[in-house]
């Protein structure tokens, strides 16, 4: 198999940049330049005080010890191409916005733009490895248009290697992770290029944690495995309705059901709904797969996965509503976090997005505070969200706040979103004292200690909890 000295990643984002920057770290032997026609981007990455363009505990380390000795970021796409042994295609696979399969497909057209590009400049054999997300069969399409487009006497071989990373552990993941996948064609040369990228994992994932399986699986085993832990999920949040309206406790049933071996204890939280730019948009990619393959049935079961989601958001603004004694209507709301989930500033497809949506329908005032989004991002999704709106009057509705303190002074709920760890630690007894009365908590999150809180005067709102 060829050795692998040159690597270019074509996408620096939540991907791109954390799993080419440990390739990085971890293969000192290797040059590794992550490209991106995003100059700003880009520029970040390469901030003389390491501001980079996302958020994610150890990542500033990884890039410390190797940005300009064997990692660089850079806008030039073509040189990237050319120099590279092997190329990571990590552009985003969004839903399709309009056309066929508007809502449900994933929109090709950044992989497949990728694609053409490395096709135009290629002088020499590339190992062309497929990250993003892709429906199944995708490596087929790219196939297709890079041996039509190709020089002379160049050769591309293309693998599919899905990333698990989870985003808020990325680097705790990319350096353990529970298994990388590589899919390759079952012929001499297609197990010749899987075996070349394997050999760069394994500077550090055990051999044995390295499956190599047929392109096809390994393309649909993402989807499947994205579809089966959002499924877990709903599964939770479902029972969470039961619970409320029963007086069952969702942790305790999660504990307990947790036990059972063959279920295991993992991603049995719930909460206010699942967020994140994969979950969503890659069951709906399964669902489109499902009905273009003439599976009704099979597109309506993983459908459900998704609309039980936004069941979970909508029965959670409901409540808020229901327990501020039916109107929320100029009352002011804190809304604490913002990001999907904790430890990114990511904030793609956020409950929160949607919970204050609803707030602002209500006519509510909303104060929001997290600790990692930048503020010109929460403007950027609110106004997505409610498009029938000018800015102005969301500006006029929703205040960012720099502190939980600041935001939640003469609310008459705080509304927790996000399971950011320092929400466990504000003042809860200062916050009592500055707020309005009877003084609400809701926790979207379960993440406070809400025996504590009642204690101090709260009333306690838990998702998957009767009232207290
Ligand atoms: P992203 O949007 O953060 O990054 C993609 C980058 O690709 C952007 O910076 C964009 O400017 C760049 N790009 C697009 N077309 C380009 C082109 N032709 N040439 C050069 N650069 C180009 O997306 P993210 O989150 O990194 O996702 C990438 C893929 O990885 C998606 O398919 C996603 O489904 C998948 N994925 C994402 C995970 C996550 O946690 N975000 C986890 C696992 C997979």
């Amino acid at each position: 198999p060829v050795k692998v000295k040159k690597i270019v990643c074509i996408g620096a984002g939540y991907v791109g940049g954390p799993t080419c920057a440990v390739v990085a770290r971890k293969c000192p032997d290797i040059t590794v330049t992550i490209v991106d026609l995003n100059q700003a981007r880009i520029d970040a990455w390469n901030d003389e005080d390491f501001r980079l363009p996302i958020y994610e505990p150890g990542l500033v380390d990884v890039v410390k010890s190797c940005r300009g000795k064997n990692l660089f970021f850079s806008t030039d796409v073509d040189k990237g191409i050319q120099e590279a042994d092997l190329i990571f295609v990590s552009v985003n696979t969004p839903t399709k916005k309009s056309g066929v399969g508007a809502g449900f497909a994933a929109d090709l057209n950044y992989v497949e733009l990728a694609t053409r590009r490395i096709a135009a400049v290629a002088t020499s054999n590339k190992i062309v490895v497929e990250k993003s997300t892709v429906p199944c069969r995708t490596a087929e399409s790219m196939r297709t248009i890079l041996e039509a487009n190709a020089k002379p006497n160049c050769r591309f071989d293309i693998l599919s290697n899905p990333e698990f990373l989870a985003e808020g552990t990325a680097i705790t993941d990319l350096h353990n992770p529970d298994r990388v996948l590589i899919g390759s064609l079952q012929t001499p040369e297609g197990l010749e290029a899987c075996q070349s990228l394997a050999d760069i994992y394994a500077h550090w994932v055990p051999r044995e944690r390295i499956l190599t399986v047929g392109l096809w699986s390994s393309e649909l085993s993402k989807l499947a495995a994205n579809a089966m832990l959002a499924q877990r999920i709903s599964s939770i949040n479902a029972l969470s309705a039961i619970c409320e309206a029963t007086g069952s406790n969702i942790d305790e049933v999660a504990h307990a059901v947790g036990h059972d071996s063959r279920i295991g204890p993992k991603f049995l939280k719930a909460s206010v709904g699942f967020g994140g730019s994969c979950f969503q948009k890659d069951i709906l990619n399964l669902v489109y797969l499902s009905e273009s393959l003439h599976l009704p049935e099979v597109a309506a079961y993983w459908r459900q996965v998704v609309e039980m989601n936004e069941y979970q958001k909508a029965r959670f603004s409901k409540r808020v509503v229901d327990m501020l004694f039916n109107t929320i209507t100029g009352k002011r709301i804190a809304v604490l976090g913002f990001a999907f989930k904790a430890d990114t500033g990511d904030t793609r497809e956020s409950a929160a997005i949607t919970l204050i949506r609803d707030f602002q329908k209500e006519r509510a005032n909303v104060s929001l505070y997290d600790p990692q989004v930048e503020e010109s991002q929460i403007w950027q999704d609110l106004a997505e969200a409610s498009p029938e709106l000018p800015l102005e009057t969301i500006q006029k509705q929703v205040k960012i706040c720099s502190s939980s303190m600041e935001a939640c002074k003469g609310a008459e709920a705080v509304v927790i979103a996000t399971e950011w760890k320092e929400f466990n630690d504000i003042d809860w007894e200062g916050v009592y004292n500055s707020m309005n009365k009877p003084a609400f908590v809701f926790d979207g999150r379960l993440l406070v200690d809400a025996a504590k809180l009642t204690k101090i005067g709260f009333k306690v709102v838990t998702i998957g909890r009767g009232e207290l």
